[in-house]
């Protein structure tokens, strides 16, 4: 089991953004995240790398178990985030290191690795992800697609076992959002466990093994990919309509 989440609760303040939220997902599999704006996808995906804590619940996530009832301290945050990457639709790359900083970075501060190694490791990547000849390239010198591509190929460097996407299109043209399709579509043959938030129901069909509906912060539907052509709620029949 990649990722077990048990009664789940969260506040912000005094309201509660997070309803007793429970589900599991398997290796290999990708869940989406879909719902209303302030149904609280984010919310849920931070809890998962530990980004945020929950005020009660279990997570259990590649091999590591958390019990919200009790303080989590920052480390188990960090030590998480390494097997656990994010990807998020600012990109949020280092606009003042090259491709090839921004990718090298982590593997050599927190895993340890050398440049040469970490250097190879990445050019790996970007081949992979078609953007070798950018390498040497700026942020800002780059499409937002190619910054996309950028900010996954990071993620990608820390060899995570669980990738959390949050809106990972949002800012991008439909051709562009196909090479993400493609790209998460790749990575759940490698076994990667895949969790992604979206708005668009297009781009979440062709990608989700699974879905999981949130409205107000409470699970409306959870199921797999058959749940687009076969809603078992109402609720989420009605979002597909819109
Ligand atoms: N840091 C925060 N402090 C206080 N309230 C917050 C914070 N982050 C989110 N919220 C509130 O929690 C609720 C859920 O927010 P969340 O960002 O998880 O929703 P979402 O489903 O991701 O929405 P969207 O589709 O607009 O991104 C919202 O009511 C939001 O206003
Ligand atoms: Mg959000």
């Amino acid at each position: 089991m990649s990722i077990q989440v048990k009664s789940i609760n969260k506040f912000y303040g005094d309201t509660q953004v997070l309803h007793n939220v429970d589900f599991t997902c398997q290796q290999g599999e990708t869940l989406v995240l879909l719902g209303p704006s302030g149904a609280g996808k984010s919310s849920l995906l931070r809890v998962l790398n530990l980004l945020e804590t929950a005020n009660s619940g279990e997570l259990s996530i590649v091999n590591e178990a958390f019990d919200f009832s009790k303080p989590i301290c920052e480390k188990a945050g960090l030590k998480l985030r390494r097997k656990v990457g994010m990807v998020f639709q600012q990109y949020n790359l280092w606009p003042h290191l090259t491709v090839m900083e921004n990718l090298i970075e982590a593997p050599m501060k927190v895993l340890g690795q050398d440049k040469a190694t970490a250097t190879q490791e990445a050019m790996t990547i970007l081949t992979t992800l078609q953007l070798a000849d950018k390498a040497n390239a700026w942020p800002l010198q780059l499409s937002g697609g190619q910054q996309q591509r950028v900010a996954i190929a990071r993620a990608l460097m820390m060899k995570p076992e669980v990738l959390l996407f949050d809106e990972p299109t949002a800012a991008l043209d439909p051709e562009i959002t196909n090479q993400v399709v493609s790209i998460i579509k790749q990575l759940s043959e490698t076994g990667i466990t895949q969790v992604v938030v979206t708005h668009e129901v297009d781009f979440a069909k062709k990608i989700a093994s699974h879905v999981l509906y949130l409205e107000k912060g409470h699970m409306v539907e959870h199921g797999t990919k058959e749940a687009f052509t076969h809603p078992a709620t109402p609720q989420f029949a009605d979002y597909l309509n819109h």
